[in-house]
């Protein structure tokens, strides 16, 4: 059984003041266990203050929300993986899809991206998932394998085994919609048998996420669909008390 992974995406919200009153009240109400791991992607101006925050529990993990896929250079406004590493960041989210909608990133940068957060010992949280007008013309499974085999295509099979990996549907996103938890499934699987494909063999130790709408409510149903490792979670996981019920669940 892999553990449950629970992460928060807090996108633009929470400068260092706040993420660090944030975490230090997480903290104190959810002592560390063995059974689910735990990460918060904060605002990159809020990595090393999150960083100093969470240093005594390493059972609570921290990622970047985007790296650039350059080690470092002249890209004005750009965060490189080595300097998420060096506040204490041990995961990177790529692609998300409003990275993809608002800021045109393509599947050949997210690609770009995993390879370069794995260069810098990142582990790479690659987001898949359809919009609602691809979901309407059926066409989920060919738009989420076309982002899933672009993406991963410069990892080693090495960093292929560790990496993790959330589908969220476009249409579910902030929406108050959310995938029924067996279509979820179905996506889950379809992305399992590509790594057990590209990994010649088993594919447990790759986490798959599901995003979209998640909340305390739904969390349990979820979290307990075949195939699902774990909840990328947004806008719930912005206020403590119900981030600390959906990680308990
Ligand atoms: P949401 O966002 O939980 O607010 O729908 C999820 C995400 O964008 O990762």
């Amino acid at each position: 059984m892999r553990k449950p992974v629970f992460a928060a995406n807090w996108k633009m919200n929470y400068g260092p003041q706040e993420t660090r009153g944030f975490l230090l009240k997480f903290l104190a109400s959810y002592p560390p266990r063995d059974d689910r791991t735990v990460i918060f992607f904060p605002p990159a101006v809020s990595l090393a203050v999150a960083g100093f925050a969470l240093r005594d529990r390493p059972d609570v993990l921290l990622g970047v929300q985007n790296i650039h896929w350059e080690e470092k250079g002249a890209f004005t406004g750009e965060t490189s993986a080595q300097m998420a590493r060096d506040c204490g960041a041990t995961v990177a989210l790529v692609g998300h899809s409003e990275r993809r909608q608002l800021f045109g990133e393509t599947d050949e940068m997210t690609a770009r991206k995993c390879a370069a957060a794995a260069r810098a010992g990142l582990t790479p949280l690659l987001c898949v998932g359809e919009r609602a007008d691809e979901r309407d013309r059926g066409t989920t499974q060919p738009v989420v394998m076309r982002q899933l085999k672009t993406g991963v295509g410069r990892l080693e099979k090495t960093q292929l085994a560790s990496m993790l990996v959330a589908y969220e549907p476009v249409w579910a996103i902030g929406t108050g919609k959310t995938a029924r938890p067996e279509d979820a499934t179905i996506v889950h699987s379809a992305i399992r048998r590509y790594f057990r494909e590209a990994l010649s063999g088993s594919a447990d130790s790759v986490a798959i996420l599901y995003g979209g709408s998640v909340n305390a409510d739904n969390t349990a149903e979820l979290i307990a669909a075949p195939e699902v490792d774990g909840l990328l979670v947004g806008g719930a996981s912005l206020d403590v008390d119900t981030w600390t019920r959906i990680v308990s669940t």
